[in-house]
Formats: structure tokens, sequence, C-alpha cells
């Protein structure tokens, strides 16, 4: 649909369209491991940006973590954003943007009965011109509040 972006995501858009790139994760609990990945935010005219993510396992192309979710303005520079996994958690957060710094912090993680325990997630994207990097932590299984990913994309549209 070749709609305008409505003027209350505005703060979005530098981060409307496609993106592809690779990332590398860890965690204390696992096997550090690296990904391909591609992310796409799009709009509908409509004063929310949806964003959709898949990711595949670099080297063998075997499919990894997908998520999908919904960045939301609130007020000046304030944001919220829902992202859902198959895996059974729903991350709700708040934040802000400016400056090319989008921060969130959880304020809820709700996890399905069978979901593994996430307690806290941070996500920092940093958009310079065509470059989109981000790192995301979490305190999940038990463990303090500390580093899962970072991924650096490139604008593909
Ligand atoms: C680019 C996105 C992500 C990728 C590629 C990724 C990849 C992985 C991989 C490869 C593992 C190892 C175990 C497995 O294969 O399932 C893992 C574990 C895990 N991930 Fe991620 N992940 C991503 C995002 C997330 C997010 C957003 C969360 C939570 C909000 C999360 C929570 C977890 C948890 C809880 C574990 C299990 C740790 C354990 O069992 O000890 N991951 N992730």
């Amino acid at each position: 649909m070749n709609v305008d972006l409505a003027p209350e995501c505005e703060r979005f858009r530098g981060l409307v369209g496609m993106w592809v790139g690779r990332g590398s994760g860890e965690y204390p609990t696992i096997e550090p491991f690296e990904y391909l990945e591609e992310v796409t935010f799009s709009h509908l005219g409509r004063p929310f940006v949806a964003y959709a993510q898949k990711t595949r396992r670099a080297g063998t192309g075997e499919p990894l973590h997908t998520e999908m979710g919904y960045l939301r303005p609130v007020g000046d520079s304030a944001v919220e954003m829902l992202i859902i996994q198959p895996t059974g958690i729903a991350e709700i957060h708040t934040g802000t943007i400016g400056g090319e710094v989008l921060d969130l912090r959880s304020n809820t993680v709700c996890s399905t009965p069978t979901a593994k325990r996430v307690d806290v997630v941070t996500r920092r994207f940093v958009l310079e011109g065509d470059s989109l990097a981000y790192e995301m932590h979490m305190a999940a299984v038990g463990q303090p509040l500390q580093f899962h990913l970072r991924a650096e994309l490139r604008r593909v549209d």
C-alpha cells in the first residue's frame, strides 16, 4: 500500500524499509553463534510501524529466531514497542528515540507456560544513514541482565 507515513511516525522515518546483515550472540548457558538477519519496518499510514524479523544460522542457513511486533509513537520522543516470538515470549517495551538512537527496556515480559523464562530485555538500535546496528541484553533462565546479541544491518531497498 502506497500511503504517507503518519505524522506521529515521522521519528521512525529513517527505520522504515528492509534491512539485511549479520550478527552474533552468546549467553553463559549456550554456545556462541553467528547469524544472518532480515528486518522490515513497514507502515500503513496509521500511527504505528510494523516490525518483522527473521534469522538463519551463518554457515548452514538453518532457520533460527524470528519475531514480529509494532513500534508506537507516544508523546514527543517516547515510544512503546510490542514484540512477540513463536517461542512463547512477548515483550512489552517503553523507551525513547532521539539522535538516531532507539532505546528500549521491557516493562513486562510474558511467557507461555512452556516458554523459557525471560525477566528483562533491553534493546538499543543505532541508525547511521543506511546502516542500522543493534544490541540486545536479557535477564533470562535465572541469569542476571547481560549481553545476548549484536548485529549490523544495511538498507536494501
Ligand atoms: C536475532 C535474534 C536471536 C537469535 C539469532 C537467537 C539465537 C539463539 C540461539 C542459537 C540460542 C541457543 C539455543 C537454541 O538454539 O535455541 C538461543 C537461546 C536463547 N535465547 Fe536467543 N536468539 C535471538 C533473540 C532472542 C530474544 C529476543 C530473546 C528473548 C527476549 C531470546 C531468548 C533466548 C533464551 C531464553 C535462550 C535460552 C537460553 C538457555 O536455554 O539457556 N533470544 N538464542
